[in-house]
């Protein structure tokens, strides 16, 4: 165990942060006259906005540069909460909710009309989480409202799992930012539709559900009804390569990613680690630092298709696109 940590910490940062109840006060504040906050989840840093105000959730998209077809994730305090804000609360959201929340799961539900169409890109259903960082709980609590918030990154950008990612995306641009220090998964939600026909899985992540389809095609990238998943997503700037066993391109410089150890002589390699958990919290802080470096490629090794890899590949999939 002391040995994993160690070498997680080479690998990535794990630096904690102390948020202190005034910078709560001042987002609860900016979120209530309509402004943006860059908050910590567990998942990714989250871009908020006061989920039942058009005009504030316009603003998100505006700075994102995301097209107004992509729905947005709301976080709310308690399962009280998201039942306000559900047309239809099913037994299985019920009961999910219970097993994950607070915890990196989405449910996709249908609506209720209290929250704006600019939050759901039109669509009867949302998608409601309560994450379980302790910063964005208490947030939450103070504010006292639904809280509107996509990934805190440039749109088909890798997201933010450190404050200094978000600052890198939005530069001055950076709205008021509570630094709640690494995030602690390091992937986006799972995110679940919960429908008559029975749980759909519209974004593998990190949260593994048992009963849950998944209907997202490896090849095609496309899931049924998971408006927002481009396939080119989640991507660094230098060009992303997926490899097989090792064998990287000839040309250029680059970096060989993988959990098994360098492959070559000619290119260096970033180790990763063995386990998924951990090299999902890495992923994103690696694929950050690589990408400031002017490399012409960076090579990943394919992970395994097992279920706990799953949301990995994905990610890897649409950064490579
Ligand atoms: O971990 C996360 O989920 C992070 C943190 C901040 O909570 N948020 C996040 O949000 O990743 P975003 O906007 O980058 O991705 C949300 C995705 C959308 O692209 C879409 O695929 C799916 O969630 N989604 C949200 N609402 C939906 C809906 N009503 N129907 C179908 N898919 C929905
Ligand atoms: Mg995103």
């Amino acid at each position: 165990m002391a040995k994993r940590a160690r070498r997680m910490a080479q690998i990535c940062e794990n630096y904690r942060y102390m948020v202190t109840p005034a910078e709560i006060q001042e987002a609860a504040k900016i979120l209530r006259s309509g402004g943006l906050v860059v908050f910590p989840t567990e998942t990714v840093y989250g871009l908020g906005a006061n989920a039942l105000d058009a005009a504030a959730v316009r603003k998100i998209y505006e700075l994102k540069g995301r097209p107004s077809s992509s729905p947005l994730i709301v976080h709310v305090a308690s399962v009280a909460e998201a039942r306000k804000l559900a047309a239809e609360w099913p037994e299985e959201a019920e009961q999910l909710a219970h097993d994950y929340w607070p915890g990196p799961l989405t449910l996709v539900v249908p609506k209720r009309s209290i929250i704006p169409d600019e939050v759901t890109a039109g669509l009867q259903t949302v998608g409601l989480r309560i994450p379980r960082h302790a910063v964005a709980l208490d947030l939450l609590r103070v504010v006292d409202l639904p809280i509107a918030a996509p990934s805190a990154n440039r749109f088909t950008q890798l997201s933010s799992t450190t404050a200094a990612h978000v600052r890198e995306a939005f530069g001055e641009q950076t709205p008021f930012l509570l630094d709640g220090g690494a995030s602690e998964i390091g992937l986006e939600s799972t995110v679940i539709a919960v429908t008559k026909d029975g749980l759909e899985v519209l974004r593998p992540g990190m949260a593994l559900v048992r009963n849950a389809i998944s209907t997202i095609d490896e090849e095609s990238q496309q899931a049924h009804r998971a408006p927002g998943q481009h396939k080119k997503h989640y991507s660094p700037r230098t060009r992303v390569i997926l490899v097989n066993a090792g064998r990287l391109p000839k040309e250029g410089h680059g970096v060989y990613l993988s959990s098994a150890g360098p492959s070559s002589k000619h290119f260096p390699s970033q180790p990763m680690p063995t386990n998924a958990v951990d090299y999902a919290k890495c992923l994103y802080q690696v694929l950050h630092e690589l990408d400031s470096k002017n490399l012409d490629w960076i090579a990943i090794e394919m992970p395994p298709k097992t279920p706990e890899w799953a949301a990995i590949r994905d990610r890897l999939t649409r950064a490579a696109y």
